[in-house]
């Protein structure tokens, strides 16, 4: 089965962005972090990032055409503003995981609103990028 680990804007820039909310880890760290612990599961994970919220659209699509088992999605700053991509998970039958190494709940109030957690079937917030690697458990249980 495969995984869809899908990032949204800024994402690649962890490591040095913000270091204080988002931590030291890399993007590529998460990556092969995951990518090991899928391998231990007998599972495949397709890691991407953008900073394009269209192209999140598209590969949500991609996700359901190629029968994926679940898609994590840390949507970034979209999270708070995209009914486009709220509309693109309840489209396909894929089960959607929102993630977020900060807790938007505990930060500015315009982080407090989640199209994206209007239509996800779970969520993990505020536990760094070790989170990535809940999600994955979660999406293996699923
Ligand atoms: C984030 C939280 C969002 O509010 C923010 O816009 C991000 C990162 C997180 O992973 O904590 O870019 O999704």
């Amino acid at each position: 089965d495969i995984v869809f680990v899908l990032n949204g804007p800024n994402l690649n820039l962890l490591g040095t962005r913000e270091p204080e909310i988002y931590g030291s880890t890399t993007l590529a760290d998460i990556a092969a972090m995951l990518e090991q612990k899928a391998g231990e599961k007998g599972l495949t994970v397709d890691f991407r990032q953008t900073n394009h919220e269209g192209v999140l659209v598209d590969w949500l699509h991609e996700a359901h055409t190629e029968g994926a088992k679940a898609v994590l999605l840390n949507a970034a700053a979209y999270t708070h503003t995209s009914i486009a991509l709220l509309d693109a998970i309840k489209a396909i039958d894929v089960p959607v995981i929102e993630v977020h190494l900060s807790d938007p709940a505990t930060r500015e109030g315009f982080r407090h609103l989640s199209y994206v957690g209007m239509a996800a079937v779970d969520e993990v917030k505020g536990m760094g990028a070790n989170g990535y690697a809940v999600a994955l458990e979660k999406a293996a249980a699923l």
